[in-house]
């Protein structure tokens, strides 16, 4: 029978990091992943850079149905506390946008650099390696039946991850196994995923895909866990991109992580421009084409594009074109309004919000209330990030307070 203090279950962002952090306190930890390829996700993520943390996160940009549940772990571990990880293992990086930090070079640097800190504890990694039987041994510990033997361990932590991108080694595993010892699950939902439409709705909007331009984007929000507005909206200012099949773009990803079907969305793709005052200033002032008009506001195929589908004459000279036109005009592209199908799916969803029930969970270590010496760290965890770094800051976190507590 093989022995540890710990044994850790998915050896992705949280596992890998709450191994060593584990091991280097004493701990004898074992570390089981049923994936061919170590940390895959890391490795993809970012664009193959890994936007490793944000610089401002804190407990407004995530989403949980306990709001609240996050904030002591976010405190302990912070994105000053990851940085310095980084820059000990001297990783170059820099900031893209709105605090997110980026490797300079790869993403496999940080699958290295949580390897070296695995090493130094003197982790056992088994991988691949599947888990056949989770039970509670005789001594009250855990006793797992993997594929290389069994083992028992008084601390079972469930690092498994999200339902994404089932290909590189996603699974309900720690879903399933946290409904078997009696735990709550928060119905998991796509996030960070892009939304689809109907095919007939959208056939006029396929000439823009590929088009890209930063808007502002809103819908109605959730109960709870969320960045607000006055009105019970949400809302963000990021980039919009066409596709064939929908929209995408940060801006969507963000929005998607609090659209629920049926919602509307509303666009706004002239943020920060009263266009039926320019558009009124401009028939006054100019003798252009409305279509030349418009493509000094927007890209030329964008505004032509735009003016096709809502049946305007874009030859028209400004000074010809009815002030109806012109509000219909300003109204569509300052508030679209459009109702989503749907979004890309788990193949798409760059996360899953929902998961195990912070209710059934410590805040401050990550154990279960319902089952001694079990702990769910990372994403299989009901707290959920915005885009840009976020979910891997919540990994780190939740993975530290976890190891100091086994
Ligand atoms: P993670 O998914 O990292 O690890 C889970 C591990 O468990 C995997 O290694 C898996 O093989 C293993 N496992 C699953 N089932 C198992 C079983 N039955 N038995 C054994 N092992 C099992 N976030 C961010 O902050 N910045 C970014 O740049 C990006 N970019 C990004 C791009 C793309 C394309 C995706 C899909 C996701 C991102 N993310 C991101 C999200 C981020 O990758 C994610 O939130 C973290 O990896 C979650 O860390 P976990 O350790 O919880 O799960």
């Amino acid at each position: 029978m093989n022995r540890f203090d710990a044994v850790v279950i998915g050896a992705g962002a949280a596992g890998l990091f709450c191994a060593a952090q584990a091991s280097q306190r004493g701990l004898k930890v074992l570390l089981i992943d049923h994936a061919a390829k170590l940390a895959e996700k890391i490795r993809i993520s970012g664009g193959g850079r890994c936007n490793f943390t944000n610089r401002d996160a804190g407990p407004a940009n995530f989403l949980s149905d306990n709001p609240h549940f996050a904030r002591s772990a976010l405190a302990r571990y912070s994105s000053a506390d990851f940085i310095a990880l980084v820059q000990k293992h001297r990783i170059a990086f820099h900031e893209k946008h709105k605090g997110q930090l980026f490797c300079d070079d790869s993403a496999d640097q940080i699958i290295q650099m949580l390897l070296r800190e695995c090493e130094a504890g003197g982790v056992t990694r088994w991988q691949p390696c599947t888990v056949n039987e989770v039970d509670r041994a005789d001594d009250g510990g855990w006793q797992l039946q993997t594929d290389r033997g069994p083992v028992q361990a008084p601390q079972l932590v469930i690092a498994t991850g999200g339902l994404p991108v089932p290909k590189i080694g996603a699974s309900d595993f720690g879903l399933r196994l946290a409904e078997r010892f009696g735990h709550r699950l928060v119905a998991p939902r796509h996030a960070l995923v892009p939304l689809t439409f109907a095919a007939a709705d959208w056939a006029p909007f396929v000439p823009l895909a590929g088009i890209a331009l930063p808007v502002e984007i809103r819908c109605g929000a959730p109960a709870v866990g969320k960045k607000t507005r006055g009105s019970g909206e949400v809302s963000f200012h990021e980039d919009l991109l066409f596709t064939h099949r929908g929209l995408s773009g940060p801006a969507v990803l963000q929005i998607s992580s609090f659209w629920r079907p049926g919602q509307p969305l509303r666009l706004n793709l002239l943020p920060g421009v009263d266009l039926l005052a320019l558009l009124l200033k401009a028939k006054q002032q100019s003798r252009r084409q409305l279509g030349n008009e418009l493509g000094s506001l927007l890209t030329q195929r964008l505004a032509d594009t735009w003016l096709a589908i809502q049946g305007l004459d874009g030859s028209q000279a400004m000074p010809q074109v009815p002030d109806a036109q012109l509000r219909q005009l300003a109204t569509s592209l300052q508030d679209w309004q459009l109702m989503p199908a749907g979004t890309e799916g788990w193949h798409k969803a760059e996360v899953m919000a929902g998961g195990v029930d912070t209710k059934d969970l410590s805040s401050q270590t990550m154990a279960s209330k319902r089952q001694p010496g079990l702990y769910f760290i990372g994403e299989v965890v009901d707290v959920t990030g915005w885009l840009g770094g976020y979910n891997f800051q919540w990994a780190w976190a939740s993975a530290f307070a976890c190891a100091e507590a086994l």
